[in-house]
């Protein structure tokens, strides 16, 4: 048997999403300028073996915000920023490369921040994304 079939007939599919989380988890350098925050774009390429590959997420701290934001890359020029905290009762999210997930009662949200599992009943927040040549800037509201 495979490693990843052994995994997932010992612990379900939870647990192979929260070990990717662990292995894949990067938090990329960024500026905040008034209510933007930068990311160069390169922070998504990965050198893999010799190979050049797409991160499929990045998370991103900001002073401002009590939760990091995980920046999913969609396709070309798009990208999706989530706010990691469970619209349930508050925990901080796992992130992984399909799902994100609450260790506190279980609920799952799809990378476009679409509750998937309960007892969560609401979407993430999600922030404005604009994008140029070589970064991207997530806004954040006004305080
Ligand atoms: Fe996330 Fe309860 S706080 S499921």
């Amino acid at each position: 048997m495979k490693r990843k079939n052994f995994l997932i007939a010992c612990c379900g599919t939870s647990t192979l999403a929260f070990l990717a989380s662990c292995i894949k988890t990067y938090y990329a350098t960024n500026t905040t300028t008034g209510n933007n925050i930068a990311v160069a774009l390169s922070e998504f390429d990965e050198i893999k073996e010799g190979v050049k590959t797409q991160r499929p997420f990045v998370l991103v701290k900001n002073e401002q915000l009590p939760f990091p934001i995980a920046v999913y890359y969609n396709k070309e020029k798009s990208y999706t920023a989530l706010y990691l905290e469970c619209t349930h009762s508050g925990c901080e999210l796992r992130p992984a490369s399909t799902v994100l997930q609450c260790p506190c009662h279980g609920s799952e949200f799809s990378t476009q921040g679409k509750v998937l599992n309960p007892p969560a009943e609401k979407d993430l927040h999600q922030f404005p994304v604009t994008v140029s040549d070589k970064e991207l800037f997530i806004q954040l509201p006004s305080l």
